[in-house]
C-alpha cells in the first residue's frame, strides 16, 4: 500500500522545503512538489513539519539497577518513545563478568523482541577484557551488528571498569571499527566522597550531587580523551552535564580527535536545586552524573550549537517515586539512579532549542536524529528523509501548546521529570517503515512490530585521505 504525505514542510539536517513524500513498501520512494500517486493513501500535513523519526542513542529499558528494575520495559518504554516522536532506540545491553557476551546479548533480545513497537539496537557493555572476551567480541560485532561498546568509569564495585580495560577496549574498537562509549566520572574518588558524606550523617538526596562534583566528570572525560589519542581510536562520551566535561571534548576535537559527546534534556533544563526539594522529592532528580548549577545549561546549548556535542540521548532509566526511589530514604547512595525522559526528549529539545532561538530547525534534526544515525552505523537507512531511506517520519504540529505531566504521559512511572513545563509543538502522527505507530495522537502500533537493527561499523565523518590519495598515487 502506498502512502503520500502531502503539503508538509520537510526538514532534514540540511534542508527545509515544502513538498510531498511518497512511501512504498516502507521506504521513501519519492519526494517532490505536487507528486501524483494514484491509489495512495493521502496524509495531509499542512501546517506541520515532516521530520525524520527521532533516534534515541541512550536508553535503559527493563534494566536491573541497585536491587530493582526500571519501571519501563521495551513495550511501555517504546510506546512512550513513539508518542514523543522517537522511532529508533539504542539500548545498553549489560554484561556480567565471567558470563559469555552472547548470553548477555540473548538476554537483551528476549527482553525486547516481542515487545518493542519501534526499531531498536543494542550497545554492549564491556566490564573486563580477558582473552575470552577478546575472542568473543569480533563475532558479536559481526554477527549481531553491535558496533558500539560501553565502558563505565564510575559505579565502583558494580559496573565500573578500570583504565586498563578502557585502553584495551579502545584498541579493539579501533581494529574492529566500533565506537567506544564512556560514562565519564571518576568512580574511585566518588566512592570515597560518598563514604565521607554518609559517615558525617549527610544522607539527603542533595548529597548525591555534592559527592559527584563536576571536576570528577571533567577529569574522567579528559582521561578518556587522552587514552583515545594514545590508541588512535574513537570515543563517544554519554550524558555530558557540565562545562568541565564539554570543554574537554571541545579541546579533543580541536586537536582533530574523533571524540564525540551527548547531552540529555534534563541537563539542559533542570539544575541541582531540584535535589533539595522537600519530603525526599529530590530523589526524583537523582541522575549520574548529577544535575549541575544552572549556568552549565548555557555551556551545553553552546556546545550543541557549535558542534562540540553532537547528539541528545534521553538516558531513559525510570524508577517509580513510590516503591523504587524510596529505597534511598535515609541513604542517598541507595536511590536508584535515573529518570523518565524517553517521551519528552524530542519535544523539550524542539521547544527549548528551536522555539527559543538556541538552535536552528536543521540543527535540531541533526541532534535529535541524523548525528546518531551517522555515529552508530544506521545512516542513511535511518536519520533522514531521502529516497531509499526507511519511512520513519514524524508529522509535528509546531503550533500546539501543552504542559508536560505525569497525568498525560505514557511512561509506566508515577512522576514526570519535567512536570509542569510548558512546551510548544507536538508529534501528531508517527510512522515507522511506512506504518503508523501513532495516528492523530493515538497509539495504533503493535507490541513486537519493532525490528532489531544490525548496525554498520563506525566510519569517521571525514576520514583523512592518505598521502597517496592526495597526490593521485604520486608520492
Ligand atoms: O543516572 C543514570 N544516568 N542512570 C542510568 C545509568 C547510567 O549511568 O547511564
Ligand atoms: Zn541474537
Ligand atoms: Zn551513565
Ligand atoms: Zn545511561
Amino acid at each position: 500500500m502506498k502512502k503520500m504525505i502531502k503539503n508538509g514542510i520537510i526538514v532534514t539536517a540540511a534542508d527545509t522545503y515544502t513538498g510531498d513524500v511518497l512511501i512504498e513498501d516502507g521506504i521513501i520512494a519519492g519526494i517532490g512538489l505536487n507528486l501524483e500517486a494514484p491509489g495512495a493513501e493521502i496524509i495531509d500535513a499542512s501546517g506541520c513539519y515532516v521530520f525524520p523519526g527521532g533516534i534515541d542513542p541512550h536508553t535503559h529499558l527493563d534494566m536491573p539497577f541497585g536491587g530493582t528494575v526500571t519501571a519501563d520495559d521495551f513495550e511501555t518504554g517504546t510506546i512512550a518513545a513513539a508518542y514523543g516522536g522517537t522511532t529508533t532506540v539504542i539500548d545498553f545491553c549489560l554484561t556480567t563478568k565471567g558470563q559469555p557476551l552472547q548470553q548477555a546479548v540473548d538476554t537483551w533480545h528476549h527482553k525486547s523482541q516481542d515487545k518493542a513497537v519501534i526499531d531498536y539496537s543494542f550497545h554492549l557493555m564491556v566490564s573486563e577484557l580477558n582473552d575470552k572476551v577478546l575472542s568473543e567480541l569480533p563475532q558479536i560485532i559481526e554477527n549481531e551488528g553491535i558496533t558500539s561498546l560501553k565502558v563505565f568509569m564510575a559505579y565502583k564495585n558494580t559496573f565500573q571498569a578500570d583504565d586498563g580495560v578502557l585502553y584495551k577496549t579502545l584498541q579493539v574498537a579501533k581494529r574492529e571499527g566500533a565506537l567506544v562509549m564512556v560514562h565519564a566520572e571518576n568512580g574511585d574518588v566518588i566512592e570515597y566522597l560518598v563514604e565521607q558524606a554518609l559517615a558525617a550523617g549527610n544522607t539527603d538526596p542533595i548529597y548525591h550531587a555534592l559527592t559527584r562534583p563536576p571536576e570528577l566528570e571533567g577529569e574522567a572525560t579528559g582521561r578518556a580523551a587522552y587514552l583515545t589519542e594514545l590508541t588512535g581510536s574513537q570515543l563517544y562520551v554519554v550524558h555530558v552535564t557540565c562545562a568541565e566535561a564539554a570543554w574537554k571534548i571541545a579541546e579533543a576535537r580541536r586537536k582533530g580527535l574523533r571524540v564525540y559527546g551527548e547531552t540529555c534534556p534534563q541537563y539542559l533544563v533542570l539544575d541541582q536545586t531540584a535535589l533539595e526539594k522537600p519530603d525526599f522529592e529530590g530523589a526524583k532528580y537523582v541522575w549520574s552524573p548529577p544535575l549541575r548549577e544552572a549556568w552549565n545549561q548555557a555551556v551545553l546549548w553552546d556546545a550543541l550549537w557549535s558542534g562540540a556535542l553532537q547528539t541528545i540521548g534521553s538516558d531513559q532509566c525510570s524508577f517509580n517515586f513510590k516503591g523504587q526511589k524510596d529505597l534511598g530514604l535515609g541513604d542517598f547512595s541507595k536511590i536508584p539512579n535515573g529518570g523518565p525522559t524517553i517521551e519528552d526528549r524530542f519535544s523539550v529539545l524542539y521547544s527549548e532549542g528551536v522555539q527559543k532561538g538556541r538552535i536552528s530547525l536543521n540543527k535540531f534534526v541533526d541532534i535529535i536524529s541524523t548525528s546518531s544515525a551517522k555515529l552508530f552505523g544506521l545512516f542513511p537507512q535511518k536519520g533522514t528523509i531521502a529516497v531509499g531511506s526507511d519511512a520513519d517520519i514524524v508529522i509535528f504540529d509546531p503550533a500546539v501548546e501543552r504542559t508536560l505531566s505525569a497525568e498525560t504521559h505514557h511512561m509506566n512511572v508515577d512522576y514526570n521529570a519535567f512536570e509542569g513545563m510548558e512546551v510548544k509543538g507536538e508529534p501528531v502522527s508517527v510512522l515507522i517503515r511506512g506504518e503508523f505507530v501513532i495516528r492523530d495522537k493515538q497509539f495504533v502500533g503493535k507490541a513486537g512490530s519493532g525490528k532489531y537493527l544490525h548496525r554498520k561499523r563506525f566510519e569517521a565523518e571525514a576520514p583523512r585521505p592518505s598521502q597517496a590519495e592526495i597526490s593521485g598515487g604520486v608520492v
